[in-house]
């Protein structure tokens, strides 16, 4: 009774009238504390030649000068070694892996702290070893890693190739009969901060393709992720325990989530993203054998996905405790998506079967869903799979359409509250909508009235 008053009281809704809706969305955006964030880039060497010149007097320490091979064959990780213990000492270096070099290195960690304003300017191909059981047992999870670094730049046109047929061959989800073992990330950065990483290809990494963890201001853009479609676990940009991150201008087609985003990161913004083959962007999966999953202040603003099994999605284990708060997705295109919009609480991608009783789950809410269209595969064109337990509240659509070929396509609604405002096909009768209108939190109220005269504001109660 108490739960239902206090609901009640929170949720009471406020109706505001016909062309609104972008002040809306804005205010519904401001109140998730989902503004536009942005940091510095840290200006100057986008162009090579720049550091090429005297003026730019930036000390280039060339893989190939410290006895690199560069074709393929011979082992060149002890070249790297050496010339990251030079780069990292000296002040304003750029650590060269030339163009037209196919280098062939171990599993390494490229330690910091390092010397001011060190660039990575990758423009030939690093390619990992391809036999797993030639893999370094000290390394079973990684292969490249750059840790502890401030205000590093990584570059160029080149390549980062994970070699991973073979491990794909082993993995579980290819072949039941393989036990199931973790394979190595093929590229890892850690605990570093003022990152930016632009114009590089991941491709064909063993397990995820690139991660990003324990950092704080990562800037990448104009990526290309590329690993294929049956590649088992093959994350594309994995974040972990990160902070202020903005991905743009990106392409990605994998075997797994295109994007995932997982506990302890907040301030994730998505621009332009193009996805598929893939799983989607996916926040998730959290909760796993209880843990604690926290994401909030997620942002996926134009975004195009093909042919992808999941769209946009959450998926959390069901017990567990923590919270997914404050996500827009916006201006998102799908085609032939099998489940484009999906929150999933009873996820369980395990061998064994899930108990999908629990009475503890993570707390999913205040998700915004707006301007979002497309080909949806399946007949769930929008799926919210809540728990009874800790239901989805606060979920916001606008502006959806959603179509399947055959016209079958509907919403499956499990535990769910919030509401819908402007077209939304296929229709989500268990938000509540008021036709075309607008409708906003009680909460909002306050906010609100300062902005617009009370004559425009026609109040219901839940
Ligand atoms: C790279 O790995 C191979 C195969 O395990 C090993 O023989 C070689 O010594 C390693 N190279 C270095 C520099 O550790
Ligand atoms: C699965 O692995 C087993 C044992 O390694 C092998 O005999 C079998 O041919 C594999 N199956 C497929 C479909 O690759
Ligand atoms: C998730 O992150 C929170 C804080 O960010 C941390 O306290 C918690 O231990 C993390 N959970 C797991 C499973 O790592
Ligand atoms: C998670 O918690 C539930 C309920 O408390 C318990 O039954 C289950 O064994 C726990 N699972 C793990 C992996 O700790
Ligand atoms: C809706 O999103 C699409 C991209 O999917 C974009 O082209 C279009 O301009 C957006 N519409 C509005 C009104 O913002």
């Amino acid at each position: 009774m108490e739960n239902i008053i206090l609901i009640a009281s929170v949720f009471c809704l406020i109706i505001v009238v016909h062309g609104m809706e972008n002040i809306l969305a804005d205010d519904i955006a401001n109140r998730w504390n989902l503004d536009e964030f942005e940091f510095d880039e840290g200006g100057e060497v986008d162009d090579p030649l720049f550091w090429r010149s005297e003026r730019g007097s930036k000390i280039l320490v060339n893989v190939d000068s410290l006895g690199a091979v560069g074709d393929g064959i011979a082992d060149d990780t002890q070249a790297f070694v050496n010339a990251w213990k030079q780069v990292c000492s000296t002040p304003k270096s750029v650590l060269l892996v030339p163009k037209g070099g196919r280098y062939l290195v171990n599993a390494t960690r490229f330690k910091g702290p390092c010397a001011d304003k060190l660039i990575i300017q990758i423009d030939g191909t690093i390619v990992a070893p391809d036999e797993p059981k030639d893999w370094d047992p000290k390394s079973p999870r990684n292969w490249i890693v750059f840790s502890n670094l401030k205000a590093v730049f990584f570059q160029g046109s080149g390549t980062i190739d994970g070699s991973g047929s073979k491990w794909w061959e082993e993995s579980c989800k290819k072949n039941k009969t393989n036990p199931c073992k973790g394979a190595p990330s093929a590229f890892t950065i850690d605990s570093s901060s003022a990152v930016r990483v632009k114009g590089l290809t991941f491709q064909h990494s063993q397990q995820m393709n690139f991660v990003i963890s324990r950092c704080e201001a990562v800037r990448v853009y104009n990526v290309l992720v590329s690993s294929p479609e049956d590649s088992p676990n093959t994350d594309g940009i994995h974040i972990t325990g990160s902070t202020n991150v903005i991905i743009q201008n990106t392409k990605i087609g994998t075997g797994d989530d295109c994007i995932s985003i997982v506990n302890g990161s907040s301030n994730i913004k998505m621009k332009m993203i193009s996805c598929g083959p893939g799983h989607g962007i996916s926040i998730g999966s959290l909760g796993k054998d209880n843990s604690t999953g926290i994401v909030s202040q997620v942002v996926v603003d134009n975004a195009f996905l093909r042919g992808t099994t999941n769209g946009l999605r959450i998926k959390t284990w069901q017990s567990g405790s923590g919270y997914v708060r404050s996500i827009r997705y916006q201006n998102v295109r799908m085609e032939d998506v099998a489940n484009p919009i999906i929150i999933d609480q009873f996820y369980c991608d395990s061998p064994k079967s899930c108990d999908q009783s629990q009475t503890s789950a993570i707390e999913i809410s205040q998700i915004m869903y707006r301007n979002i269209s497309g080909t949806s595969k399946s007949a769930k064109a929008m799926n919210f799979a809540c728990s009874d337990a800790v239901p989805c509240s606060h979920i916001v659509l606008n502006n959806i359409n959603l179509e399947r070929l055959d016209g079958t396509a509907e919403t499956y609604c499990h535990a769910v509250t919030g509401f819908r405002y402007g077209y939304v096909l296929p229709s989500a009768e268990c938000l509540s909508s008021s036709d075309k209108e607008p409708i906003i939190t009680c909460d909002q109220e306050a906010e609100f009235k300062k902005h617009h005269s009370r004559e425009q504001l026609i109040h219901t109660e839940l």
